[in-house]
């Protein structure tokens, strides 16, 4: 079974779902009480494979914006090789395709289905560059497969992906880099080692906030471009016919395959705030969530996800309140961001460019940065070759996708959400039928579910 099981669509002509459907259950069925591979199968930097040079031998998932940008940021490195590329649209990989080829010497292997890289013992780790809905799928199947990841921010399309994500690395041992590359971004560390020091002194509030304007529009079903597997696309997600409005990077904006910005730029913002409030990588989680708004602005249009929303949580070790905010601007200041506020009044705002301490009055107060952080996709491959956590270790940045999770949860529940962190789960009912909190599988597909063990 596991490995040796996904070995046997290596045959396969063509993809179907039907054959997906029987092979994922299978992988599925053996679930976290039998891990795939023995423990010795799964030592440092999966050296059963054949990698030359020590070179951490990769594989893209995913071949469009993000995920082709992660491959070119480690393809810088002279000890990594890219040895296979992937997607289900042959209409994103061509010009990837030729740098590839051109830096090694020799085209990357095409596939479609992803689990063709799965099952490459020389393939010792994957970036999942796909869609949000997909990441779940993916990421455990390489967990199972002994793969290390490096995998894009939210880490989920909802709560309970992204817990069961976060134990399956666990569970077979797994390096794995999330996306949320302002972690080793000098402005965000700089903040976040200030307030950590004290310096701003105790914080009372923390906000984080973006700007929404986007519009979707309207548009009619219409066929599928040439060269796309539309319904793998789809994936475990609820079936609705091909809109170019709703398909590549659209997608972000449909509650069905991503959970709109609160969870595309506030796993960015919020776990900034996050990151300040907590000593280490292990994040301080809300007690309770209540949040409001919808699509109060952009009503005649195809997107389902709000463009305004204030979320506020409670936070009670430490003690303060922190606010999320989706709107249509924010006077004086960028775009996006996150604040700290002290109980003295003074602020600390960070955001892509800069940060700054402000006394109550909004005036520049003096400040003093630390040392700069490591390359955030070299710090991946160091630390799989250490067998060390990164600095986005997917623990953590499950946290921070919850937190985000929590606010679309409190929102279409329309009550005010518990969090046990100890469970990792949500107390009590409300809440638990959300999209957000479990979204159920499209037929034939099945989330391999990883809980903690408490
Ligand atoms: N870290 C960042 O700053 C940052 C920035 C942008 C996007 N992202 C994240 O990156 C991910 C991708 O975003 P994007 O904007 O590049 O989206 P995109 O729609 O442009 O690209 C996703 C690609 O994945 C492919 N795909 C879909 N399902 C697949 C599957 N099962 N197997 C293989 N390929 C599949 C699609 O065909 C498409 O080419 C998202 O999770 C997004 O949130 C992160």
């Amino acid at each position: 079974m596991g490995v040796e099981h996904l070995a046997n669509i290596e045959n396969d002509s063509e993809w179907t779902r039907r054959q997906f459907i029987v092979r994922t259950g299978a992988v599925a069925a053996v679930g976290a009480a039998a891990p795939l591979l023995k423990a010795a199968e799964v030592a440092p930097l999966n050296r059963g494979s054949k990698s030359k040079n020590d070179k951490l031998v990769i594989g893209l998932v995913g071949c469009g914006g993000m995920g082709a940008a992660n491959m070119r940021n480690l393809m810088n490195f002279n000890d990594v090789e890219v040895a296979a590329v992937c997607d289900v649209d042959e209409n994103r990989m061509p010009g990837d395709i030729k740098d590839v080829e051109k830096k090694y010497g020799r085209r990357p292997d095409v596939y479609k289905d992803y689990r063709r890289i799965l099952d490459r013992k020389d393939i010792d780790a994957v970036i999942v560059g796909t869609p949000d809905h997909w990441h779940a799928l993916v990421l455990i199947h390489a967990c199972e497969a002994g793969k290390d990841a490096y995998c894009e921010k939210p880490l989920s399309h909802n709560i309970v992906e992204a817990i069961s994500m976060a134990e399956a690395a666990k569970h077979h041992k797994r390096v794995v880099q999330c996306g949320t590359w302002q972690r080793s971004t000098p402005e965000f560390t700089d903040a976040i080692d200030y307030i950590r020091s004290g310096k701003l002194g105790k914080i009372v509030l923390c906000r984080a906030w973006i700007s929404d304007d986007f519009h979707a529009g309207h548009q009619k079903t219409v066929d599928v471009p040439k060269g796309l597997d539309y319904d793998m696309w789809v994936g475990p997600a609820e079936f609705q016919p091909y809109q170019q409005n709703r398909c590549h990077w659209n997608w972000r904006w449909f509650m069905n395959f991503g959970g709109g910005l609160s969870t595309d730029w506030g796993v960015h913002m919020m776990d900034i705030a996050l990151l300040g409030m907590s000593k280490d990588q292990d994040l301080v989680m809300p007690t309770s969530v209540s949040a409001f708004g919808g699509r109060l602005a952009i009503t005649d249009d195809d997107r389902t996800a709000p463009d305004t929303m204030e979320a506020i949580y409670d936070f009670k070790e430490p003690n303060f309140t922190m606010h999320w905010s989706i709107g249509r601007d924010h006077p004086e200041k960028p775009s996006h961001g996150t604040e700290f506020v002290s109980a003295d009044g003074r602020t600390l705002r960070v955001w892509r460019g800069g940060w700054k301490v402000l006394d109550p009055d909004g005036k520049e107060l003096p400040k003093e940065g630390t040392a700069p952080p490591p390359n955030h996709w070299r710090d991946f491959v160091d630390c799989v070759k250490t067998r060390s956590k990164p600095r986005a270790d997917i623990g953590s940045v499950a946290q921070t996708t919850v937190v985000c999770h929590l606010s679309n949860v409190a929102l279409y529940a329309g009550e005010t959400i518990r969090w046990d962190a100890k469970r990792q789960d949500i107390l009590g009912k409300a809440g638990k039928s959300t999209l957000q909190y479990r979204r159920p599988y499209r037929k034939g597909y099945k989330l391999p579910e990883y809980r903690p063990t408490v």
